[in-house]
């Protein structure tokens, strides 16, 4: 089975060495995802596999065979931003915009994880099965994506402004 990435079937690699990041910006010129670290700590590279959010330069391209990827190429629609990517726009979520491919896509999976009533560090309540976005749940769901450049108050923004307590 090939893997589905943002809903076009791709053969893996025949090395089974190939990370997940290197097949999608080396192989693919798919120059979205980011590559910081290479080893795990910055968030740069994240992506969402079957909606989760996870490290690809941790992930061998192999490992997904079969599974629906998407990264910030498949986030928007034809010339409309995805939300939170127009919001970051708008709360100026990003500098350089270098890590801004990893921080929206876990976003998206951090959502997603929070409707879920996943718990998290600064959950008061593990029993509680509503989970209200607030700035610190935020923070702290978000902190395993770093932005150099210090723009975290705009991406906190962006983030509550989209699914958060700050959201209309
Ligand atoms: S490049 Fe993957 S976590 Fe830094
Ligand atoms: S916007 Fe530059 S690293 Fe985050």
């Amino acid at each position: 089975m090939p893997i589905v990435i943002n809903g076009v079937a791709t053969e893996v690699p025949p090395d089974p060495r190939v990370s997940l990041l290197d097949l999608l910006r080396e192989r693919l010129t798919m120059t979205g995802t980011k590559k910081g670290c290479n080893q795990g700590a910055c968030g740069a590279c994240t992506v969402l596999a079957d909606g989760e959010r996870i490290l690809s330069c941790l992930a061998l391209a192999v490992q997904y065979d079969g599974r629906r990827i998407t990264t910030v190429e498949g986030l928007s629609e034809n010339d409309t931003l995805h939300p939170l990517q127009q919001a970051f726009v708008e709360h100026d979520g990003f500098q350089c915009g270098y890590c801004t491919p990893g921080q929206i896509c876990s976003a998206i999976g951090m959502v997603a994880e929070a409707n879920r009533g996943a718990p998290c560090h600064v959950t008061a309540d593990l029993a509680e099965e509503t989970v209200v976005l607030t700035r610190e749940q935020i923070r702290e769901r978000m902190s395993g994506n770093l932005c150099r450049c210090g723009a975290h108050n705009g991406i906190v923004e962006a983030i509550a402004a989209t699914y958060g307590d700050g959201a209309s």
